[in-house]
């Protein structure tokens, strides 16, 4: 990773505070950019009720910071997530689950008012699918999963070592072209055994804090 892309990724966490809403609870997504988002957050802490996180990395990472990481299931909806991509097209579209928390990232945003996107210059892309499509599986049912993703085109290729943090594991889907986003999402979700796939484009971003060379974009949907 270059210094260009850190600095981008500090600065756009830095921004991301001014949308976090005051006295509610903040929902908080995982990874690199999402880990600088969470010391910012440390900054303000005393000014929110308290966060739900969407991996356990992300809760130590909260709780480490004093944070108070409270249980989705305690809390109603929430004002605004805030998540890094891995890829992020202009209509705000995603392709998440690089770090494997794609189920739990997946069900935070849903329950958000707003999601934020927190992304460096790198993330843009014209079309998505050059970085693999995360999907969590059923651990029994990950040949048959393979099987049928060969038969939409794709290249299977299971994440070696990896659990996630449901006590699932990851294909990464090589080599399908994403010409219809919220299609093949949906298609993805009718595979039998397949909890989650990485494409956020169904609840994609409403707003995506982009780093660049100039500053920050914002592109608002
Ligand atoms: C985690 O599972 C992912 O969805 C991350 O949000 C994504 O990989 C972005 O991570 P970075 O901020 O480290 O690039």
């Amino acid at each position: 990773m270059t210094q260009t892309q850190e600095k981008q990724k500090r600065a756009v966490a830095q921004a991301a505070i001014q949308h976090v809403s005051i006295g509610n609870v903040v929902g908080v997504g995982t990874g690199s950019t999402a880990n600088y988002f969470i010391d910012e957050l440390a900054k303000i802490k005393h000014k929110i009720e308290g966060a739900v996180a969407s991996s356990e990395n992300t809760a130590q990472r909260l709780r480490e910071h004093h944070i108070e990481v409270l249980d989705l299931n305690s809390v109603g909806e929430l004002p605004v997530y805030i998540d890094g991509a891995d890829e992020i097209t202009e209509h705000l579209h995603m392709i998440k689950g690089g770090g494997g928390a794609l189920t739990r990232e997946k069900i935070v945003a849903a329950t958000a008012k707003k999601f934020v996107c927190v992304a460096d210059h790198s993330k843009l892309v014209g079309v998505l699918g050059t970085f693999p499509i995360p999907v969590e599986v059923i651990p029994m049912a990950r040949s048959y999963v393979a099987r049928e993703i060969v038969r939409l085109g794709g290249h299977p290729v299971l994440r070696q070592g990896f659990i996630t943090d449901n006590g699932n594991v990851i294909l990464d889907i090589h080599g399908l072209q994403i010409l219809n986003p919220v299609e093949l999402e949906t298609n993805l979700n009718q595979i039998t055994g397949i909890v989650t796939n990485g494409l956020f484009a169904r609840r994609g971003a409403n707003v995506l804090l982009l780093g660049t060379d100039n500053g920050i974009r914002m592109i608002e949907i």
